[in-house]
């Protein structure tokens, strides 16, 4: 078996990691004292740049990539960190921001250094109230000591660190919503372009980042990019933190180089309880499609994935074993993306109302060969014709569950008297073909 790689996680089980002393005891803030003021901030977006860090928020973007897009003369730059983790499936960032605060807060002062940004945002997900009050009491921390505030290790950079704590919106973590609930409007998201790193927060320049992405920096900034290039795959640099839930016998945060396979995750995560097989997963949080036991030496990793037509996302990984109920499972995660849509456009907010009265109807036993059919056509349509990619990635879960699982579909529809006959095939399954176009 693989061994874990921990390097975000390397001391994770430490006692007291929270607090600075013995972060600072266990290696903590030497990267930032390298940093300020001996280096450039061009040579650490360089630096990051040539890693080939991807963004762990989810969409995988290029981090070096995302800070040159600031605009070459601006005045006001700002860093948000994005730490609502609201996916289901999700709960790396918490794991962080609760055992080892200071690793995210020395990302950040170098993050915003690097992009010349004097205020960053913490945006966390108002329910850590444990990680929340971690994160203020470490950011007063290395206040007192000088690491932040005016005038940082005596250079003229300034930098302060605002937690804005959300209020229980999923939507809130989509980067322009949050920077919208920032603001104090309601977290919907806003037209694209122009993206955040041009007119972003009040306007200005802005870069979001996730909170692993940022972790990411510390180590990156720390060994060097040729470092970090050696580990995971081709375009898929680094180290990942899966997130391995539901039926397995030692769900958690596990730690490897990217690209290991489905199958050394769930072994790590202890496999299945006894007399169970594995069914399904969700790989990358619950807005990605499944995969099945065919996929179990499949590559976890951002190309990987994509080809495959599911997603890493956040490498929070779902695991279903053979007493699942994949219909159930469809009919509660779209109760959680109608509950969740913001409504702004028709085709989401309509889109996943009708899919969930379908599939509560075809739970109930009332459905009808026509729902299935329906679903599909109406999944696709609000995937391709939405805002936001929040119904891009409400969609996929709904189709994958009734393509891969549609015996169980069909045994639910069954029970309704009034149903009929099966139809052709052709009739009530044309989802499997347009599958490939999400
Ligand atoms: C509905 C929705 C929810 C999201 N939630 C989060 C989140 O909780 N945390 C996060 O980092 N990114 C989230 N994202 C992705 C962000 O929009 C953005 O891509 C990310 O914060 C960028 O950071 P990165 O480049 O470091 O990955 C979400 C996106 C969508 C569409
Ligand atoms: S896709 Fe859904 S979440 Fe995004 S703007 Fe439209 S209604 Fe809101």
């Amino acid at each position: 078996m693989m061994a874990e790689m921990r390097v975000l996680l390397e001391h994770i089980d430490c006692p007291k990691q929270c607090q600075l002393s013995v972060y600072e005891k266990n290696g903590g803030y030497q990267t930032l004292k390298q940093v300020i003021p001996a280096m450039e901030p061009a040579a650490i977006v360089e630096c990051v740049k040539q890693s080939g860090l991807r963004g762990r928020g989810g969409a995988g973007f290029l981090t070096g990539q995302k800070w040159s897009f600031l605009p070459p003369n601006r005045t006001i730059t700002y860093l948000v960190c994005n730490s609502d983790e609201s996916e289901p499936g999700s709960f790396k960032d918490r794991l962080i921001i609760e055992r080892d605060p200071h690793q995210l807060i020395e990302g950040i002062i170098i993050a915003s250094y690097a992009i010349l940004a004097e205020h960053a945002f913490i945006y966390c997900r108002g329910e850590f109230f444990e990680g929340i009050a971690k994160l203020r009491q470490a950011i007063k921390e290395v206040k007192e000591r000088g690491y932040l505030g005016k005038n940082i290790f005596g250079t003229n950079y300034n930098l302060e660190i605002i937690v804005h704590t959300g209020a229980g919106s999923y939507m809130a973590g989509e980067e322009t919503a949050q920077l919208n609930s920032i603001e104090g409007f309601r977290a919907t998201p806003r037209l694209r372009p122009p993206f955040p790193a041009v007119a972003g927060l009040y306007g200005s320049p802005t870069i979001v980042n996730n909170v692993e992405t940022l972790c990411n920096v510390v180590h990156i900034v720390k060994h060097g990019a040729t470092w970090y290039q050696g580990i995971g795959t081709v375009h898929n640099r680094g180290t990942k933190i899966f997130q391995v839930s539901g039926q397995v016998q030692a769900p958690g945060c596990y730690e490897f180089p990217m690209g290991i396979s489905l199958r050394s995750v769930l072994e790590h995560a202890g496999g299945m309880f006894p007399n169970r097989t594995f069914k399904a997963c969700y790989p990358g949080g619950s807005s990605c499609a499944l995969l099945t036991r065919h996929d179990l030496d499949i590559c976890m990793d951002f190309d990987t994935l994509t080809a495959r037509k599911s997603a890493l996302g956040t490498a929070s990984i779902i695991v279903f074993d053979d007493s699942t109920d994949m219909v159930k499972v469809a009919e509660r995660l779209m109760e959680f993306y109608q509950d969740e849509s913001c409504g702004k456009c028709t085709p989401c907010r309509e889109g996943t109302r009708w899919t969930l009265q379908m599939l509560q109807r075809i739970c109930a036993g009332g459905g009808t060969w026509n729902d299935l059919t329906v679903i599909d056509q109406i999944c696709h349509h609000m995937a391709a014709t939405s805002f936001c990619a929040f119904a891009a990635g409400a969609a996929p879960p709904i189709i994958s569950a009734i393509a891969e699982f549609k015996d169980e579909f069909i045994s639910y529809i069954k029970r309704n008297p009034a149903a009929g006959e099966l139809p052709p095939m052709s009739v009530a399954y044309p989802y499997k073909k347009s599958l490939n176009v999400i």
